[in-house]
């Protein structure tokens, strides 16, 4: 029931595209600060319970690129800030490789808040946060979207797909380029995958600096 309302919910997004809302640029730092004040008590779904701090996301309100991960982690949950844990570290590395710092760019999460033990979020709490990512990106209006890890790339490109499919692909969410790659905590479990992580982020980098 709720998989299939999150895929009606992406299906009107695809077909709408990015809304027509352009905050003057110099707005656009003080809405998204104003926004993570207006839900850092959001109720929508039951991981508020948990929830030490609502993690809305930060960076470079006018950054071409937005990088989507899957949600806070414990170290987040505590900050209220996204990929500060160890995931967050490794994520640092992998964007000086090519070139980026972490502070170029805006960094979010699907869900805003921890599921408890870190388990993936439920289609219904993906459901009910995913209307905060998307003011996000009509926000930013970035040229490219980097999503990292499986949850994130099936949630928004509304498939059940492997991670292998969607890699080495350049995707489309709400009219957006979208590329995929390995979730920096999946890296530190299988360092096996860290040379195709580093075959995405090259591919991503040809566009990105192109
Ligand atoms: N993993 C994520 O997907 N996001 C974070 O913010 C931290 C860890």
């Amino acid at each position: 029931m709720s998989r299939k309302a999150l895929l009606q919910y992406l299906e009107m997004l695809q077909t709408s595209g990015i809304r027509e809302f352009y905050p003057a640029p110099d707005e656009k730092a003080e809405l998204l600060s104003e926004l993570a004040q207006k839900y850092a008590n959001c109720q929508n779904c039951a991981l508020a319970q948990g929830r030490a701090n609502l993690v809305y996301g930060e960076g470079n309100a006018h950054s071409r690129l937005m990088l989507i991960g899957e949600g806070p982690g414990e170290q987040e949950d505590k900050s209220g800030r996204p990929f500060v844990g160890a995931a967050g570290q490794l994520l640092d590395k992998m964007l000086a490789a090519i070139q980026i710092q972490r502070s170029e760019i805006y960094i979010a999460n699907i869900v805003k808040c921890r599921p408890p033990g870190n388990r993936n979020p439920l289609p219904e709490e993906r459901l009910a946060c995913l209307p905060y990512l998307v003011e996000q990106i009509e926000i930013i209006q970035p040229q490219f979207l980097l999503i990292m890890g499986l949850v994130a790339a099936q949630t928004l490109l509304g498939n059940t797909e492997s991670l292998g499919w969607h890699r080495l692909k350049v995707h489309s969410f709400m009219g957006i380029p979208t590329y995929v790659s390995y979730h920096p905590a999946a890296l530190l479990r299988n360092p096996q995958w860290k040379h195709p992580a580093w075959e995405d982020l090259q591919f991503f980098q040809k566009a990105f600096k192109a």
